[in-house]
């Protein structure tokens, strides 16, 4: 697959990591239907990218949407190289004993239907080319607890198990399908959790970046390019993956003097205390 001219619809690209996406694509000769429910950033973006962007307002919860989403790419640009199933909520939090049942719908709705609906309308127009890529977001909070609510985790585990099992339907069509895991990544959705402004974006940053090495958060930009990675030919031999973007959150925990790399001295311990050599 050559970058030049391939088509991609990203979901959730009126702001973040879709945006960014958006324009990482287009950068580098891609045409992209921008797809999200919030219409006014979306022409916003449309203007800025030109020609090659077409905006459509997409509520991924409703399957017409998404199928019109994917129509537009192949009657407008010609096909689908790769569908971003991205947008997504923070959705319904609170104690699990009061949990109102119709926020934790409208979450999953979101978050994980609405990942469930990209594919199967990826799918469909990309069958007949036996091509495609189609690459979901889902985050730390599928795998770790504490790092979101409970609606959101489920869903985005739920992405994860979608994610290995289309990936095995669609393998023998040629088609790719894998998952971007970022890290808290500065965006309007981390700066309404963490500061409770969507535009609060210098204080997120300052208190996104302690949670990697302390020099930079994750921004948007990093995330896209994990993305621009997985659509084109160099993952050619990457299906049902999950490409973590997260400086090291996940997988190393904790302040010990191992995660800080602060153990230059070195020695070895072993049973009941016993230093050796
Ligand atoms: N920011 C993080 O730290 C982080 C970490 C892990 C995963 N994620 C995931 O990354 C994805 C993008 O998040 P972001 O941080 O860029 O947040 P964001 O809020 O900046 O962007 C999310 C976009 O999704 C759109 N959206 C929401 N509901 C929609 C719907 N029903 N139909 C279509 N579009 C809808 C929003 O309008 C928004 O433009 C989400 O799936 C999120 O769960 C984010």
């Amino acid at each position: 697959m050559t970058a030049s001219g391939d088509v991609a619809v990203v979901t959730g690209a009126a702001s973040g990591i879709g945006a960014a996406t958006a324009r990482l694509l287009v950068g580098r000769g891609w045409r992209v239907v921008l797809a999200d429910v919030q219409a006014d950033p979306l022409v916003e973006l449309a203007r800025e990218l030109g020609p090659a962007a077409l905006p459509l307002r997409v509520d991924v919860a409703h399957e017409a949407d998404v199928a019109a989403a994917a129509d537009q790419a192949v009657s407008v640009f010609g096909r689908l190289d790769l569908m971003f199933a991205n947008a997504g909520v923070f959705g319904a939090y609170g104690p699990i004993h009061t949990a109102d049942l119709a926020a934790v719908d409208a979450t999953w709705a979101i978050d994980l239907r609405g990942v469930f609906l990209s594919m199967k309308h990826a799918a469909r127009v990309m069958r007949p080319r036996q091509h495609g890529v189609i690459v979901v977001t889902t985050s730390p909070a599928a795998v770790a607890g504490g790092v979101g609510n409970h609606a959101y985790s489920a869903a985005k585990a739920g992405v994860l198990g979608l994610m290995r099992s289309v990936a095995g339907e669609l393998r023998p069509h040629g088609i790719r399908v894998n998952a971007v895991m970022p890290g808290p990544t500065a965006t309007p959705m981390n700066a309404d959790l963490a500061v409770g402004d969507v535009t609060a974006m210098d204080r997120t940053i300052e208190l996104l970046q302690a949670r990697t090495d302390g020099k930079r958060p994750i921004f948007a930009e990093d995330i896209a390019e994990a993305v621009a990675f997985l659509a084109g030919p160099a993952a050619e031999m990457i299906t049902a993956h999950t490409l973590v973007v997260d400086g090291g959150f996940t997988a190393i925990p904790g302040d010990s003097r191992w995660a800080r790399g602060d153990h230059e001295a070195g020695g070895a311990i072993f049973e009941a205390g016993r230093r050796a050599p």
